[in-house]
């Protein structure tokens, strides 16, 4: 029977995470830091616009693209905070997470033998989608410069296979984030190119030091540029399912046939949820971000103590401290101090392979939670004396 299955999917492997994740559940007890969410609940606003859509019997398909409305909102957004336009009519999608709009980004641009350049340790989800295209994901290892991209790694990777460059700034695992001047070389670099930018932009909200560049916004960069964000990570709402594909008119018209016959449209309830975190809830990411910021210095200040080399996160919830210096390999080290002292992380290999020697760390944690977690972590180094 499995052989009739597509051996593409069947060579997918479960997500690092998810796997590490199912192990953390056989220790009840452990403190968790390897959680991908924000421990906020939904903004009590947002609750009540989706429990009024429910009553209002808003409860029926939309148009495939969204409520009018909210990509009206998601434009404004856009416009107002990274000045770019995007027509709500025919350059916007809400999607079913970001995930739904990355995968419908890929399917939309990707054929057979195309090239994908994955800078890298990086998000899990992109992969999996670009072979289920047939295409080839091009490794970029970046553990070599902090994690950050640069033209002269990019220049050695692009071939005439090369389709698309995944850019993800603030970084899941690393917290790193890419500043302008940065990420003008590269669009620089890339303005003679044909080839796509997929920017994943979803913690764009989620930066703690100077402001959010979105790609699209630089030079020559809106019109090959399919930028992903959403409400997920921005308003606690991972659960509601709402993301947005921003991209040129040619390309967003294809995109919503993929879209279309995969989902049809997004949960209209929560459209209608994410519609008042647009409208009235541009403070709310702040007022997480307050919290995010008191326990990045915490964690970051106990790690350097404890003496890892960790680089300071600038955005997102996540950070990504090597562990070479304790001479374990990561999904060993990570095991260990789940069983035996009882903290779960992640080992930096479910972010690729060059994720070997890191583990992350996820702040999106109450700071009793995160000083616990850390006091554990810092017993056991010690206790093992795994500290060369
Ligand atoms: C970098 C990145 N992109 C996309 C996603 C998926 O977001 P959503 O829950 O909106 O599908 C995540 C979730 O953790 C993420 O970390």
């Amino acid at each position: 029977m499995k052989e009739w299955l597509n051996p593409t999917v069947r060579q997918l492997q479960i997500p690092g995470i998810r796997h590490f994740s199912n192990l953390v559940s056989q220790f009840p007890h452990a403190i968790n830091l390897t959680v991908g969410q924000p421990d906020f609940a939904t903004p009590d606003h947002i609750k009540k616009a989706g429990c009024e859509a429910i009553k209002l019997n808003e409860t029926t398909y939309t148009h495939n693209a969204g409520l009018l409305e909210l990509r009206d909102a998601a434009s404004v957004f856009m416009h107002k905070k990274y000045g770019i336009n995007y027509n709500p009519e025919n350059e916007i999608l809400i999607t079913s997470g970001a995930s739904e709009g990355i995968d419908t980004a890929f399917r939309t641009i990707l054929q057979q033998g195309d090239e994908v350049i994955l800078p890298v340790p990086n998000y899990p989800g992109y992969e999996p989608i670009i072979r289920l295209c047939g295409a080839k994901p091009v490794l970029i290892d970046t553990t070599t410069n902090h994690f950050k991209l640069t033209v002269s790694m990019l220049e050695k990777a692009v071939t005439d296979k090369t389709k698309c460059l995944l850019l993800n700034f603030p970084n899941n695992p690393t917290g790193v984030v890419l500043q302008k001047e940065e990420l003008e070389e590269l669009a620089s670099f890339l303005a003679s190119k044909t080839i796509f930018i997929l920017s994943d932009e979803i913690y764009s909200e989620n930066t703690y030091e100077g402001e959010h560049t979105s790609f699209a916004s630089l030079p020559g960069m809106r019109e090959k540029t399919i930028v992903i964000n959403g409400v997920s990570k921005s308003h606690s709402m991972t659960g509601w399912r709402i993301g947005f594909l921003f991209a040129p008119k040619e390309i967003t018209e294809e995109a919503i046939k993929v879209h279309s016959y995969n989902t049809i449209c997004a949960s209209t309830i929560s459209q209608h949820a994410a519609l008042s975190a647009l409208l009235k809830g541009s403070l709310d990411p702040a007022l997480m971000n307050k919290q995010y910021l008191i326990r990045r210095d915490y964690m970051f200040n106990r790690l350097v103590k404890m003496g890892f080399e960790v680089v300071k996160p600038q955005g997102a919830f996540y950070m990504f401290p090597s562990i070479k210096h304790l001479n374990l390999a990561s999904f060993d080290f990570a095991y260990r101090l789940l069983s035996e002292a009882g903290v779960a992380v992640v080992p930096g290999t479910a972010f690729s392979a060059e994720g070997e020697g890191y583990i992350r760390l996820s702040y999106a944690s109450s700071l009793s939670q995160l000083e616990e977690g850390l006091n554990r972590l810092e017993k056991y180094v010690k206790s093992q004396h795994l500290v060369s």
